[in-house]
C-alpha cells in the first residue's frame, strides 16, 4: 500500500479489481490459515468462530466501509486523513490520535508476523527436503519442538522474512506483489480446498467431529476472553484498527462501491479462515492432537497430510509458498505505516527509513522469537512476549483504534455525505446508522470492559 507502492500505481486503483487485491492481499494473511485455527482451538470452538463470525459482519464489515470511506474523503495518510477530515467537519484535529495509535499497533503486529512468516518461510525448505515422508503426529511435533529450540535458525528465517518484506516496501515494487498475488491466492483456495477433501478422505469420523468443534453452537463454551478473542481477531484478521485500510481508501477511486466490495473481501476473508479450519481439526482430532495446542498447531497439523499423501512433498513446498506470498502481502501494509511516519517526521528518505522502521521492528521481533525459547519464562502480566504483544495488539489496540473510527465517522462526520458515499436509501441507511451510532460502539465498549473486567 504505501505511498510509494499506491501512488505509483495510482491509475491502477481506479480499477476496482487492484483494490480489491490489495485490499484482500492485506487481509488474507497469517491471521486466517495460522491464528483463526489455532485460536478456535484454545478457546473451545464453536463459541468462538460463531462470535467471530458475528463481529466480522457486524462490526468488522461497517467499520472497514467506514475506513475506506474516510480514507477516501482525506486523501492522506491516516494520520493527516484524520486530522484533515476532521476540520473540515469543524471538529479537534486531535483525531489524529486515532491514527497515531494504529501506527503504533502496525509497529507491535509486525514485530511478531514477521517471526511467524519466517517459520512459514522455513517450511517451504523442510517440506522440499522431505522432511515430512510418512511423518505421523509425533514426529511432526518433534521436528517443529526442535524448530522452535534452535535460536539461530528461527532468527535466520525472522531475518530472511524481514528482509523481503523491507526490499519490497523500499523498492515500491509492491504492485507486483499483489499481480503474482492474482495467481497465488486462488492457488492458495484451490489447494486448501483440496486439503479440506484430503482430510474429509482420510480422517472418517474425525470429519464430523471437526465440523461439530468449529460450527454447532455449544454457547456454554462462551467465556469473556473469548468474546473479546474473537473481536480482536475480527480487527487483525481485516486489517482494521491501524489505517491501513484507510490510506488504502485515499487511493479509491469514487466509482468503487464500498459496501459491495467490502462484503466481498469479508466473505474471502471468512472463507479462507474457515476452510484453513476444516482442513486442520479434522486432523487434529483423527491424529489425537490437542486442539489447543497453541501457535504451532498449523506446522504440526498440516504436516502429516503432506507427509502422507501422494505427491504431498510438492504440494506442500506449494502451500508454504503460497502461505508465505499470502503473509508478505500482509506485511508490506503493516510496515508501511511506520515508513511512512519517519520519511515524514524526519529527514530520512524513503529507502533509509524502510531500513530503519524495519531494523527496529526487527529487533522487537528477536525479543519476540525469544520467547519460544531462551526467554520462555520471562513474563509480565503473566504472559511471555510474544503472547503479551499479541494480547495489547489484537485485544486492545486495534479495538480502541476501530471504536475511535467508527464513533468519529457516526457522530462528528455528516451523515448526508456518508449516506451520498454510500449511495443508501434512507430505508437502508436508518440501519445502516443505529448499527454504526449505537450497536458498534456500544458492543465494542461492552465487551472491552467485559473481556479486561478482572478475575471472573
Ligand atoms: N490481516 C492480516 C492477516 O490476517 O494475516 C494481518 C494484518 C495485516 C493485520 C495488516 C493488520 C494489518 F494492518
Amino acid at each position: 500500500m504505501s505511498s510509494g507502492t499506491m501512488k505509483e500505481s495510482h491509475s491502477q486503483w481506479s480499477s476496482r479489481m487492484g483494490f480489491m487485491l490489495a485490499a484482500a492481499g492485506s487481509a488474507v494473511g497469517l491471521g486466517n490459515i495460522w491464528k483463526f485455527p489455532y485460536m478456535a482451538g484454545e478457546m473451545g470452538g464453536s463459541a468462538f468462530v460463531l462470535t467471530y463470525l458475528i463481529c466480522m459482519f457486524l462490526i468488522g464489515l461497517p467499520i472497514l466501509v467506514m475506513e475506506w470511506l474516510i480514507g477516501r474523503r482525506g486523501q492522506k495518510n491516516p494520520i493527516h486523513t484524520m486530522e484533515d477530515v476532521a476540520k473540515a467537519e469543524g471538529r479537534s484535529p486531535e483525531w489524529r490520535w486515532v491514527g497515531i495509535i494504529g501506527v503504533l499497533g502496525s509497529f507491535l503486529i509486525l514485530s511478531f508476523y514477521s517471526v511467524i512468516g519466517g517459520w512459514a518461510t522455513d517450511y517451504i525448505v523442510l517440506a522440499g527436503k522431505g522432511a515430512f515422508l510418512h511423518a505421523n503426529a509425533h514426529d511432526t511435533e518433534q521436528i517443529f519442538n526442535s524448530f522452535l529450540g534452535n535460536v539461530n535458525h528461527l532468527l535466520t528465517w525472522h531475518t530472511v522474512f524481514m528482509a523481503a518484506t523491507a526490499f519490497i516496501v523500499a523498492l515500491g515494487v509492491g504492485s507486483g506483489l499483489e499481480r503474482a498475488c492474482k495467481v497465488m491466492m486462488p492457488g492458495l483456495g484451490v489447494l486448501l480446498l483440496g486439503l479440506v477433501a484430503y482430510a474429509y478422505w482420510v480422517s472418517g469420523p474425525a470429519f464430523g467431529e471437526a465440523f461439530r468443534f468449529l460450527f454447532t453452537p455449544n454457547w456454554s463454551a462462551l467465556s469473556s476472553t473469548a468474546i473479546l478473542a474473537a473481536l480482536g481477531h475480527a480487527f487483525f484478521s481485516l486489517s482494521l484498527g491501524m489505517g491501513i485500510m484507510m490510506a488504502y481508501g485515499s487511493y479509491l477511486g469514487k466509482e468503487v462501491n464500498l459496501l459491495s466490495t467490502a462484503r466481498t473481501v469479508v466473505i474471502l476473508d471468512v472463507l479462507v479462515a474457515t476452510l484453513s479450519g476444516m482442513a486442520i481439526f479434522p486432523l487434529v482430532f483423527a491424529n489425537g492432537l490437542q486442539p489447543g495446542s497453541g501457535p504451532g498447531l498449523i506446522f504440526v497439523t498440516l504436516p502429516i497430510a503432506f507427509g502422507s499423501m501422494t505427491g504431498g512433498t510438492i504440494l506442500g513446498v506449494l502451500f508454504f509458498i503460497f502461505l508465505t506470498f499470502a503473509a508478505l502481502t500482509s506485511s508490506i501494509s503493516l510496515l508501511e505505516p511506520t515508513v511512512e511516519l519517519l520519511e515524514e517526521k524526519t529527514r530520512l528518505g524513503r529507502k533509509s527509513a524502510t531500513f530503519l522502521s524495519s531494523l527496529l521492528i526487527w529487533v522487537l521481533g528477536i525479543a519476540c522469537l525469544l520467547s519460544f525459547n531462551a526467554w520462555a519464562d520471562v513474563k509480565l502480566f503473566d504472559k511471555n512476549i510474544f503472547d503479551l504483544l499479541d494480547y495489547v495488539t489484537s485485544k486492545l489496540l486495534l479495538p480502541v483504534t476501530g471504536l475511535g473510527t467508527i464513533i468519529f465517522g457516526a457522530w462528528m462526520m455528516k451523515q448526508r455525505v456518508i449516506q451520498q458515499e454510500l449511495n443508501l436509501n434512507n430505508f437502508w441507511f436508518a440501519i445502516w446508522e443505529g448499527l454504526t451510532k449505537l450497536v458498534i460502539p456500544v458492543a465494542v465498549v461492552a465487551i472491552l470492559i467485559y473481556g479486561f473486567w478482572p478475575e471472573k
